[in-house]
C-alpha cells in the first residue's frame, strides 16, 4: 500500500484532492470532463483492483472538474469477480492515505419502482446489504464494529439535493439493495426486495460505503437507472444494456456533480 501511496502521489505532481468519485459502469464520461488531468492507470499502482468488467476502464484520472481538484477512479474491483468484498480496500485506503475526506460513489442500478425508469438518478439514501458478505469480515480490530445509521453523509446528501434543484435536474431517493451478482436477480428476488423496502438493486457500491466509513471518509452515492429490475417489463436483462444506457443518466448525474463542486464541497 506504502508503494501505491508514493506512486499515485508522484504521479499527481503537486495536486492534492480531498474529495474522490468512484464511477460504475459507462460512466467513464465523467472523466472526460476533467482538466489539466493526470491519468494514471491500475496496473502502474500496485494492490489497485485489476477489474476485467468491460465498461470499467480502471485508471485513476485526477485534475480540476468545476474549479476543484477531484481525484476519480474509473473502474472499481466488484465482489463478483473473484468472491472478495473488500477487493476495493486498500484502492480507498491510498485514498484516505493521500488526504481524501469525501468520497462519491457512483453506479449502474436497475430501479424496482416503475415510476423511476432507465435515465433516472436515484441518490441512494440508505442500503441494504444482500450479499451475504462483508468487506470486514477477517478485520481484527474493533474498528470493525462500523457504525452505518448515517452511512450516507446528511451535508454531502444536502449539497447533492440542492445542486439538482439548481440545476433542474430531477433525483430521485431511496434505497439501494446489494446483491452479490453477478447474475441479474430473478423476478421473485424482485418482489421480495421492494416488499422490504429497496428502491434499486445493484452488484457494487455497497463494499465500499462500509470500508469508506472504516476508513472515516464522508461518503454519498447515486445510482444511474439502466433499467427497470427483472421481471418488469418482460424484456431480459443484459449487461450491453447496462452499458447502453448508464451514459443517459450519467449525463444527468454529471450535471448534478459539476454543481456541487462549483458549489463546493461541505465541510462537516
Ligand atoms: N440488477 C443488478 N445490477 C444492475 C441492474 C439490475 O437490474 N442494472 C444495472 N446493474
Amino acid at each position: 500500500m506504502k508503494e501505491a501511496l508514493d506512486r499515485l502521489v508522484e504521479k499527481l505532481d503537486g495536486l492534492a484532492p480531498t474529495a474522490a468519485l468512484v464511477l460504475g459502469s459507462g460512466l467513464g464520461v465523467l472523466v472526460d470532463q476533467v482538466e489539466d488531468a493526470r491519468r494514471i492507470s491500475y496496473t502502474e499502482l500496485p494492490s489497485f483492483p485489476r477489474s476485467g468488467v468491460s465498461g470499467h476502464a480502471g485508471e485513476v484520472v485526477a485534475g480540476h472538474f468545476a474549479g476543484t481538484q477531484v481525484l476519480m477512479l474509473s473502474g472499481r474491483a466488484h465482489y463478483y469477480e473473484h468472491g472478495n468484498a473488500a477487493a476495493m480496500r486498500p484502492a480507498l485506503e491510498v485514498l484516505a492515505g493521500i488526504g481524501i475526506s469525501h468520497l462519491i460513489l457512483t453506479n449502474a442500478a436497475g430501479s424496482v419502482d416503475p415510476e423511476m425508469g432507465p435515465g433516472s438518478v436515484m441518490m441512494i439514501t440508505d442500503h441494504i446489504n444482500f450479499s451475504g458478505s462483508n468487506p470486514l469480515i477477517g478485520e481484527p480490530s474493533d474498528r470493525r464494529f462500523v457504525g452505518l445509521t448515517e452511512a450516507y453523509d446528511a451535508s454531502l446528501r444536502r449539497a447533492i439535493e440542492k445542486a439538482a434543484k439548481a440545476t433542474g435536474t430531477a433525483l430521485h431517493q431511496g434505497v439501494y439493495m446489494w446483491f452479490s451478482g453477478p447474475c441479474f436477480e430473478t423476478p421473485a428476488e424482485i418482489r421480495m426486495a421492494r416488499v422490504m423496502g429497496a428502491n434499486a438493486v445493484g452488484m457494487s457500491t455497497v463494499p465500499e460505503v462500509i470500508l469508506a466509513r472504516f476508513l472515516g471518509l464522508k461518503v454519498a452515492a447515486c445510482s444511474v437507472i439502466t433499467n427497470l429490475a427483472a421481471g418488469m417489463t418482460g424484456a431480459e436483462l443484459s449487461h450491453q444494456e447496462t452499458k447502453d444506457m448508464a451514459p443517459v443518466g450519467g449525463a444527468r448525474l454529471a450535471t448534478i456533480l459539476r454543481r456541487v463542486f462549483e458549489e463546493g464541497l461541505p465541510e462537516s
